[in-house]
């Protein structure tokens, strides 16, 4: 596991766990904790390293990757699309690379929604057209296209899931979400609302109900799931997907605020900004695919399920792992 101690990661690291696997992560910790990494062994190294990556492989007998490690922050990526490309692109092909000498057949990809760019119509089908308005977007839609390349030149068997918005924490409390900075609404507000920065919230003058985006929150623990699923099918059916994670009822900015109030039982700050570019109004999924394909059913698909959970790793966590 590329990235995994990374937050959705570490949650598929224990998936893994559970299901019987035994995993081994491997992580530069650039954006990571090793506290996190709780279930499986650890190996700390960088994902360009080819020759590292294949060490690995041998010594761990490894059969297949899920590739989480990137980096992930929108704004960052078209500020720094060279980093973004080196790490997302070349680091994916070093993988790839590394996979294809130890004749590793498996590939998990993390792709995201933000491959999609700005919707036509939503729900948002995996048919949608592909026209990332980022460089973030783009480098995991090359990666995404390399794939069949690899599996006809050598017989890697992808699945490729383009996640919505991952949020909440391990419902054991064990592990959660510890970005920084932290990019996300979810741990934003909690902030907010127990003395933090006021949240800021971009543009409410959106053709939505109350004028805020509407964006698709799945729970990371539904998306590590989906993972030991994803592999488990490219396994025992041979085939190779594609699968939006999402659960289909997108949420506005202002009833995540709403959530977040009532499950911590203050009011979260917020001021108004101006929009940010490239924010679509509405982005959710259609995961009708996922669920026939991969058996994959989200068992925390509520807002308040998913803010009750962030709610629960951040008060036992106010400084997150403490290490940065
Ligand atoms: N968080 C989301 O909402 C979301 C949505 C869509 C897609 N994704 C994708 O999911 C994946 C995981 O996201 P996350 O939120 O867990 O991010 P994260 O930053 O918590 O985890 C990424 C991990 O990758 C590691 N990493 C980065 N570059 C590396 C390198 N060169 N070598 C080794 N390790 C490296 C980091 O140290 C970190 O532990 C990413 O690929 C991201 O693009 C995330």
């Amino acid at each position: 596991m590329t990235g995994g101690a990374g937050y959705i990661g570490s949650h598929a690291a224990k998936a893994l766990h559970a299901a019987g696997y035994r995993a081994v992560v491997y992580d530069d910790l650039s954006m990571g904790h090793r506290q996190a990494v709780r279930y499986g062994e650890f190996v700390q190294g960088d994902i360009c390293d080819v020759h590292a990556l294949r060490d690995v492989m041998r010594r761990h007998e490894v059969f297949a990757v899920m590739h989480f490690a990137a980096f992930l922050d929108v704004g960052e990526s078209v500020r720094e699309p060279v980093r973004y490309y080196r790490n997302n692109v070349g680091g994916a092909l070093s993988v790839l690379e590394a996979m294809t000498a130890e004749a590793v057949r498996y590939f998990v990809f993390s792709s995201t929604c933000a491959t999609y760019g700005e919707p036509i119509e939503t729900p948002i089908v995996e048919t949608h057209p592909q026209r990332p308005i980022n460089s973030y977007g783009d480098t995991k839609l090359a990666v995404e296209r390399a794939l069949p390349h690899f599996e006809r030149a050598y017989d890697i068997r992808s699945v490729a899931l383009r996640y919505f918005n991952a949020a909440g924490a391990d419902p054991d409390g064990e592990i959660g979400e510890d970005h920084s900075p932290e990019i996300h609404l979810i741990p934003r507000a909690i902030d907010a609302a127990t003395g933090g920065d006021p949240l800021q919230v971009f543009g409410d003058d959106y053709p939505t109900p109350d004028g805020t985006c509407l964006r698709d929150y799945v729970h990371v623990t539904d998306l590590a799931d989906a993972h030991v699923k994803a592999l488990e099918t490219i396994v025992e059916i041979g085939r190779s997907g594609v699968y939006n994670l999402g659960t289909g009822h997108p949420h506005s900015v202002r009833e995540v605020i709403d959530s977040v109030a009532r499950t911590v039982g203050r009011p979260v700050p917020w001021t108004l900004a101006p929009r940010r570019p490239g924010d679509p109004a509405v982005l959710y999924a259609a995961a009708h695919k996922a669920h026939a394909e991969l058996h994959w059913t989200p068992r925390y698909p509520s807002l308040d399920a998913i803010v009750g959970t962030a709610w629960n790793w951040h008060r036992s966590h106010p400084k997150g792992y403490g290490d940065r």
